[in-house]
């Protein structure tokens, strides 16, 4: 896990340990990302194309972001967040800039990015007067798509190199304590990153920076997206997941899941009386229904011309899933608890039958007179 990374820390890690960033979305990745010892997380208006399907990260509003800021924000990483501000929240004037990022910062957020040089330099300095401290973003600024007729590496000549120092600097000037350069020549974004006093943070901007970024879902290999030849993948989870999901649904077709370790079962004595679906019956010492239909080789019990329970737990899962059935209603619960042994007694096994219940989200025992 890693220290709290502050702006005054990040700003002195200038020239020295080079900084690591993770651009996460949500609570999970953002926890892996801080036990792996990130020193920032940002929260990237790339969820637009990463995680939400869009093909521009202009579509994401200041909402979308809170939302999941808040998610990050929750999972508590020591690892600074940074949200991204989104395409048109800080471009018109600068109290709604300040409003805005005040979003983000009550969502979870310590610091605000925005993208731009030196056109950005009043709604820097608001946001700062505001005491929110602010990234900036220069290169290629997704944001700017259209302008820059797609997604292309920027600062390719030399009068593009100089405009980049320009604007850096402007930024550093204006107050932002890092800034990230994305898509530009390596040797470009070394220019840069010697003529300002703040850590600059690459990412397709080669070695020369004072710190890295890259996409979680990139470097896990969980994208889908095509990745751009920056992206190290150091994982391949995408691959893992559909040969896990895979697995199931084998297990599930043949049988196998789930096994009598992942269910739930009614105490031995426990007799199910009443109609459960399309049929009733008693549990036996295994827990199976032995009577009205048949129990196959994996345990299902089958009714009429379905399944109808097969253990304790998965006769409650069959209540829930037609909780307006009557006859499944009428399973006789306090007889199959032994009498008066009604839900909601100190009984392990009961209790655990409840859980159940509340697992699936369920239907109210009591309620419904159970
Ligand atoms: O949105 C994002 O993830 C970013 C990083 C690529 C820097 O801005």
């Amino acid at each position: 896990m890693a220290d709290q990374c502050t702006v005054p820390a990040v700003r002195a890690r200038k020239g020295g340990l080079p900084l690591v960033m993770v651009t996460a979305y949500d609570a999970p990745s953002a926890r892996i990302a801080d036990e792996a010892g990130v020193d920032l997380i940002l929260v990237g208006d790339s969820v637009a194309m990463v995680v939400l399907g869009y093909d521009d990260t202009l579509q994401v509003t200041v909402a979308d972001m809170a939302h999941h800021v808040g998610a990050v924000g929750r999972a508590r990483p020591p690892a600074r967040g940074v949200a991204d501000l989104p395409w048109l929240s800080y471009h018109l004037d600068a109290a709604e800039t300040v409003r805005n990022a005040a979003v983000l910062v009550r969502a979870g957020a310590q610091a605000v990015k925005l993208e731009g040089g030196r056109k950005r330099v009043a709604m820097v300095r608001a946001l700062i007067d505001a005491e929110v401290p602010v990234m900036g973003h220069l290169g290629l600024t997704p944001q700017s798509v259209h302008a820059m007729g797609g997604f292309k590496v920027q600062g390719r000549d030399a009068e593009a190199a100089r405009v980049l120092v320009d604007d850096a600097a402007a930024l550093a000037d204006a107050g932002c304590f890092a800034i990230v350069l994305e898509g530009v020549p390596d040797r470009v974004a070394k220019m840069v990153s010697a003529a300002v006093a703040v850590p600059t943070i690459g990412i397709g901007a080669g070695p020369w920076c004072d710190g890295q970024v890259l996409v979680f879902h990139d470097l896990v290999g969980l994208g889908e997206r095509c990745v751009p030849k920056f992206v190290r993948a150091y994982g391949s989870l995408r691959a893992d997941g559909v040969a896990a999901v895979r697995a199931f649904a084998d297990d599930v077709r043949t049988g196998r899941f789930p096994a009598d370790a992942e269910s739930y079962h009614l105490p031995a004595d426990v007799v199910l009386t009443g109609a459960v679906g399309a049929g009733s019956g008693r549990v036996d010492a295994s827990g199976r229904v032995d009577a009205s239909g048949s129990v196959d080789a994996s345990g299902r019990h089958w009714g009429a011309d379905r399944p109808v329970v097969a253990e304790g737990s998965d006769a409650v899962a069959d209540l829930d899933r037609a909780p307006q059935g009557v006859a499944h209603r009428s399973i006789d619960l306090r007889s199959v608890t032994g009498g008066d042994a009604a839900i909601g007694r100190p009984d392990p096994e009961v209790a655990d039958l409840e859980e159940v219940t509340g697992l699936y989200g369920g239907v109210d025992l009591q309620a419904a007179g159970l």
